[in-house]
């Protein structure tokens, strides 16, 4: 039997008009532009501004791309995978949000919560539906509205959060194309590094935590940092190893955007000259599951049938992880 690989056939991406940038930000926490562009690389983000407007709000349009680009009727998408850690709701899941909004009446789906690195574990597993041959077209989608999670009177984290929607349609391929390896990895115990103290089940909303403002992001950036460059570098070192690869192979790196800093440490342990790493973090600053997507999508028209890509992540849990593919069209 020809065995089935699960390649991406397009992307779409999406980002809010509202630029906030590190003037904006002078004028509201102790920061400057010199500082957030020397420690981070970000110069501006998008922001969903708009009142009741959610994440699902910006997944939308960037899966209408794929349906444009593809001539697909919603209703031929089998499942939709919504990575994120900004849902609309604590649930029903964004997926079934986003699979009524866009009329996938046939599609299931369901959200999957890893951070960062969101977006890598949902194409793993969109991936192995389509390997399994049970499933042709699977949607996998990275968006957060990070704004609504962000305390904007703490300056170590609102200088590095952005709003941001990117997708991917995977479908089965016979030529061996597409998503060839992945290694992914957590550790809870980088739980305390990173989280939201309250509003899920261990510490609900009470007037209380609303006034401690502990429905906020809380990172403790120096830690997760060390975490980071050392996590995601060492995966992708291992990626390459053990699909008998160096960096001369690998036409293009795609790493999570978090800090330039990082995303350079991953390029030198991988061997890869600077031209072949997608940033984009400096208009769009940490989108947490959309960077990856985002990247794919700014770069799509400079990618080639054939090119040999790495995925890497790191994030909140901690999760970490890197996948290797082969672009496919
Ligand atoms: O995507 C999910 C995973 N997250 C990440 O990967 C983020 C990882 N962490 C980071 O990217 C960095 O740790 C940050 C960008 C968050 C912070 O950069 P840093 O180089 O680690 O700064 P720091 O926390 O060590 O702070 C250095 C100094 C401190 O002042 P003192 O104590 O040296 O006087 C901070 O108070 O910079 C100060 N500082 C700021 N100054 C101006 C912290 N934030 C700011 C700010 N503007 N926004």
């Amino acid at each position: 039997m020809t065995k089935i690989t699960a390649a991406i056939t397009a992307v779409g991406g999406y980002v809010p008009e509202t630029k906030l940038t590190n003037f904006d930000l002078e004028k509201m926490v102790d920061t400057n532009d010199e500082w957030i562009r020397s420690r981070t690389g970000i110069s501006e983000r998008r922001i969903l501004k708009e009142p009741g407007k959610g994440s699902s709000d910006m997944a939308v349009p960037a899966i209408e791309e794929i349906l444009r680009k593809k001539g697909l009727d919603p209703k031929e998408i089998d499942c939709i995978i919504c990575a994120t850690v900004t849902p609309d709701m604590i649930f029903p899941a964004t997926a079934n949000i986003i699979a009524d909004k866009i009329g996938a009446t046939n599609a299931w789906g369901y959200d999957m919560s890893a951070a960062c690195s969101g977006f890598l574990f949902a194409l793993s597993t969109g991936a192995m539906y389509i390997e399994s041959g049970r499933y042709k077209k699977v949607i996998v989608v990275g968006v957060d509205k990070m704004s609504a999670i962000i305390d904007y009177t703490d300056r170590t984290t609102c200088i590095i959060f952005g709003d941001g929607a990117g997708a991917v349609l995977l479908e089965p391929s016979t030529d061996g194309l597409g998503i060839q390896d992945t290694i992914m990895k957590s550790d809870g115990s980088g739980r305390h590094y990173l989280h939201i103290k309250a509003g899920g089940s261990l510490k609900p909303a009470t007037a209380e935590t609303v006034a401690a403002r502990e429905h906020f992001a809380y990172q403790e950036g120096q830690a997760v940092f060390k975490f980071a460059v050392k996590g995601m570098a060492d995966v992708s070192a291992e990626l390459l190893e053990r699909n008998n690869l160096t960096g001369d192979d690998i036409a293009w790196l795609v790493p999570h955007q978090a800090n330039l800093r990082i995303i350079d440490a991953t390029a030198n342990r991988m061997g890869l000259a600077k031209e072949k790493v997608m940033i984009n973090i400096q208009k769009y600053g940490n989108t947490t599951a959309a960077t990856l997507p985002l990247c794919l999508w700014d770069w799509e028209k400079q990618l080639n049938k054939g090119d040999k890509i790495v995925l890497a992540a790191f994030g909140g849990g901690f999760t970490w992880g890197a996948t290797l593919l082969t672009w496919a069209y």
